[in-house]
């Protein structure tokens, strides 16, 4: 199975144990869409509204945490200065699966617009999951801390990309996040797909055990050589 596949697929399970479980929040969120080919697995899985971030085109900036020499320094230089407009196909692919009157799309910069729609609706945000898949660190980072406070208790967020090489960022943003984090539990889904990070917030330690069991099921999906 593609390294795609698996990512789909463990957003499903993820997706549908919120549901099955009556885990609260009324919208997922996607901090990096591209195509909305996630977005279409979460908002079919659990059928309730999303709120998806991008540029839809490229990357606004990226930082020295993302690009350790000057090869990649130039890579990335070339996606800020310019990249594919994906987002009519984003739209077309969320029509066709069916999602597009449930997803919400908010197109800029992840680093301001997700800090101004928490600002904009704080009183009421109430987050099931979050899918955070910018490939960079600051994206990342302001993801995960101004996203956090407003994840319900039993809700996850899965981190794209942890660990891969092409992405130092990310690793580095997920544990600076975590280093001051309580009532948490993580895993890395499997070597092979180590580029995933599970988190789930568990205010009253009640969860370990249904998060183990759901580790495990993803892990034994995919045994790999
Ligand atoms: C790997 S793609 C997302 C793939 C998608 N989640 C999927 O599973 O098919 C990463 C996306 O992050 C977006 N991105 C990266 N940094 C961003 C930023 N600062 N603001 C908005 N979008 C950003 C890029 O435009 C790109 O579309």
């Amino acid at each position: 199975m593609e390294p795609k596949h698996r990512q789909r697929y463990l957003l499903k399970k993820i997706s549908e144990y919120i549901k099955v479980n009556n885990i609260e929040g009324d919208c997922f969120i996607e901090s990096g869409v591209k195509y909305g080919n996630a977005s279409i697995v979460m908002a079919n899985a659990l059928n309730r509204k999303g709120y998806l971030f991008d540029t839809w085109k490229n990357f606004p900036h990226f930082s020295d945490f993302d690009a350790l020499d000057d090869k990649r320094k130039k890579k990335l230089q070339k996606r800020v200065k310019k990249g594919k407009d994906t987002y009519q196909e984003c739209v077309d692919n969320l029509i066709e699966g069916g999602v597009k009157d449930i997803c919400i799309l908010k197109k800029g910069d992840i680093c301001k617009k997700i800090p101004n729609f928490v600002k904009k609706n704080k009183d009421h945000l109430s987050i099931s999951l979050i899918h955070s898949d910018s490939d960079l660190y600051e994206p990342t980072k302001v993801t995960l801390e101004e996203l956090w406070p407003y994840l319900v208790d039993g809700g996850m967020i899965l981190v794209h990309d942890y660990e891969k090489k092409q992405w130092p960022g990310i690793k580095k943003s997920v544990d600076e996040f975590l280093s001051d984090k309580k009532n948490i539990l993580t895993s890395v889904i499997e070597e092979n797909i180590s580029e995933s990070f599970l988190i789930m917030k568990d205010n009253n330690n009640q969860y370990e055990d249904d998060f183990k069991k759901l580790v495990k099921e993803v892990n034994d999906r995919f045994p790999y050589k």
